[in-house]
C-alpha cells in the first residue's frame, strides 16, 4: 500500500486543494492515499466555519486523501479515531499526557495542541473519498498566538524543545495509515476504550451546546461506537452527535 507525499511551499488550504482535485478529477484522484503538506497555509479552515491560524513554521499542516471503502454513513467515528492515531504518534514521539476533547481536538493540559477537519466527497451509501486535515502546533509565534481566541499550546512547549518535523510527520502518517486499515475493517469500535482513556472530560461536569443553541449540563460518561458523546444529565442520558462540549466552570 503506497502513500504519495507532496510538499508545497504555500497553499490556501490543504483540505480545499485536495477536495478540489477530487471534484475535478473524480474517482481517479482518489486511487491511492495521498498526502499534501505545506509550509504555509494562508486560509486554513477549522470546524464549524472557523479559521485555523498558522504562520510560517508555526505548525505541521497537512491533509490525507483517503479513498475509503466505507460508505459515507459509516464514517461518523472516523474523526475520533484520527484523534487516537495522533495520541499514539505523539506518545511514540515521547510526548505524554495528551488528552482528547470530543469530537477531535488534541489537548495538553486543556490547551489545544492539534485540530482535525474531516471532509467527505461522495453520497451516503457508496464508498466516499475522505479528506483528513490536521494542524499540529509546533512552535507558535507570538503573532499567531495573538490571533487565536482559544487556549493553545505547542509541541515545543510540551516537549521542551523544537521537534524534528520530518520525523514527527513520518510517525503521524504511519499511525494514521494503521488506524485507517483497522477502521476500514472494524469501524470505530476498536478505538472506543483508548479514546475514553485519553478523554479530557471523562467523568467530569460538562456543558453541552446543541446545534440549535440549546444548552444542557451533565457528566461526560464516555463514547458510543458510532462516535457520539454520552452525557448523563438530570433528565436522562443524552448522546451528542453534533454540537460542542466544554468543561463546566471554564
Ligand atoms: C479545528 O480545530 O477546528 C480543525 C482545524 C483543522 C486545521 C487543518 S490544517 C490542514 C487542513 N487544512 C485546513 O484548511 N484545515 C485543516
Amino acid at each position: 500500500d503506497s502513500i504519495q507525499i507532496e510538499i508545497v511551499e504555500a497553499v490556501e488550504s490543504t483540505n480545499s486543494l485536495l477536495l478540489q482535485r477530487v471534484i475535478d478529477q473524480g474517482a481517479s484522484a482518489g486511487r491511492l492515499k495521498q498526502v499534501l503538506v505545506t509550509e504555509l497555509q494562508t486560509q486554513g479552515r477549522g470546524r464549524r466555519g472557523r479559521t485555523w491560524v498558522s504562520g510560517l513554521g508555526d505548525s505541521l499542516v497537512f491533509s490525507v486523501l483517503w479513498p475509503s471503502q466505507c460508505a459515507v454513513n459509516t464514517l461518523s467515528g472516523l474523526s475520533l479515531a484520527v484523534g487516537v492515531a495522533i495520541v499514539r504518534a505523539l506518545t511514540l514521539f515521547g510526548i505524554r499526557n495528551i488528552a482528547l476533547k470530543w469530537p477531535n481536538d488534541v489537548l495538553s493540559g486543556y490547551n489545544k495542541l492539534a485540530g482535525v477537519l474531516i471532509e467527505l466527497h461522495g453520497d451516503m451509501l457508496s464508498p466516499g473519498t475522505v479528506i483528513i486535515g490536521i494542524g499540529l502546533n509546533l512552535r507558535l509565534s507570538n503573532v499567531t498566538k495573538s490571533q487565536i481566541d482559544q487556549k493553545v499550546t505547542d509541541v515545543a512547549s510540551v516537549a521542551g524543545q523544537m521537534p524534528d518535523r520530518n520525523r514527527l510527520l513520518a510517525i503521524l502518517l504511519k499511525e494514521l495509515a494503521k488506524m485507517l486499515d483497522t477502521f476500514e475493517q472494524h469501524g470505530f469500535e476498536p478505538f472506543v476504550e483508548e479514546w475514553e482513556r485519553h478523554h479530557a472530560y471523562q467523568d467530569k461536569a460538562v456543558q453541552i451546546s446543541f446545534p440549535d443553541g440549546a444548552v444542557k449540563n451533565g457528566i461526560a460518561i464516555g463514547i458510543v461506537p458510532d462516535g457520539a458523546l454520552q452525557i448523563n444529565t438530570p433528565t436522562g442520558i443524552v448522546q451528542l452527535r453534533s454540537g460542542e462540549v466544554s468543561l463546566r466552570g471554564l
